[in-house]
């Protein structure tokens, strides 16, 4: 099925369901991310995150609704969608180079393979110089540290020239330092490339930090439906954050503002005493789609702006 393309639009969830066995997961999901944005995806554990992720790349199809990427219909996964996990996705009998570039050499023939080996390295070399790994170019994954691993993963991605990279959880397994270093590498490479990146995370802070755009998902929310069997996440918060300044300084972590965003978005969505009717969700992105009323058009809250004093 085709649907209309909208040139700012690269991605778009209609009335998304996922079930598995008589468990709603997903339950309605509608959203539109434009090119350009990064997204980040929070809720609490098992609210389907990653399945609503796995859904984007085409790893799973949901039981109701659909999926468009530029106006056509989401199929099995392929290199539009790169994708980086929290386990890391290198072959250890690999160098760093070859982990890099395996993705095209699968794609040729050996003889094609020996005819273009020498410019696809210097390609692999130059995206290793572009996440700092270039002098481990020749060194295996365990001869490396977590976050350098991480960074051999997202360079494995970006050259497959993705049109939407997705990561799921891809800093939980590191250290808070190298976790904060990897974060503004991932804004440094944002602000250079302005890709689309659907980040999933279950920590709010990384995800307040890191998001021009937070989408919450949640199960915890009350709607008018009775005889319900079970109530799947739906999105109860879709929020727009600036870029620029703030997302390159980590220090914007310890105000005041920051801190009262990620105390709101806390109650909004992972407490389970806290439950907002859908007509209450916070959805102020200029994107975001009511379930009950449609598109809705609202300014957006901005924390940057409030914080440079313009919002
Ligand atoms: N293949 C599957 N078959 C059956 N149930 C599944 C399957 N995959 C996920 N689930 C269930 O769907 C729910 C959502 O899982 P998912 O992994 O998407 O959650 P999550 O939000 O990513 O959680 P976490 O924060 O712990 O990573 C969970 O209840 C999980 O047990
Ligand atoms: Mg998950």
């Amino acid at each position: 099925m085709q649907q209309k393309a909208t040139p700012d639009v690269l991605f778009q969830l209609e009335h998304v369901v996922k079930e598995y066995g008589d468990k709603v997961i997903l339950d309605d999901i509608d959203l539109s991310i434009g090119r350009g944005e990064l997204v980040t995806v929070v809720g609490p554990s098992g609210c389907g995150k990653s399945t609503l992720l796995r859904l984007v790349i085409g790893q799973e199809s949901p039981t109701r609704g659909n999926l468009y990427i530029e106006g056509g219909e989401v199929g099995p996964p392929n290199p539009d969608r790169g994708v980086v996990y929290q386990h890391y996705s290198l072959f250890p009998n690999l160098s760093t180079l070859d982990n890099v570039t395996v993705n095209r050499r699968l794609a040729l023939y050996p003889w094609q393979w020996r005819q273009s080996r020498k410019a696809i390295y210097e390609e692999g070399m130059a995206y290793l110089e572009r996440v700092d790994m270039a002098d481990h170019a020749h060194k295996y994954p365990a001869q490396l540290s977590g976050g350098q691993r991480q960074r051999v993963a997202i360079a494995q991605a970006l050259i497959q020239k993705s049109k939407i990279l997705c990561m799921d959880e891809p800093f939980s397994a590191l250290d808070p330092g190298t976790r904060e270093a990897l974060q503004m590498f991932v804004l440094e490479l944002w602000e250079e490339t302005k890709m689309t990146i659907f980040f999933v995370t279950h920590d709010l802070e990384e995800a307040v930090y890191l998001g021009t755009r937070l989408v919450a998902l949640s199960q915890y929310y009350t709607d008018d439906r009775v005889d319900v069997a079970s109530r799947g996440a739906k999105v109860v918060v879709d929020r727009q954050f600036c870029s620029g300044d703030r997302a390159m300084s980590p220090a914007i972590k310890a105000t005041a503002e920051f801190a009262e965003t990620i105390q709101e978005i806390r109650l909004q969505a992972f407490d389970p005493s806290h439950t907002q009717h859908i007509s209450e969700f916070d959805l102020s992105h200029p994107h975001s789609i009511s379930i009950q009323s449609g598109p809705v058009h609202r300014s957006p809250k901005c924390l940057a702006g409030t914080l440079n004093g313009s919002g």
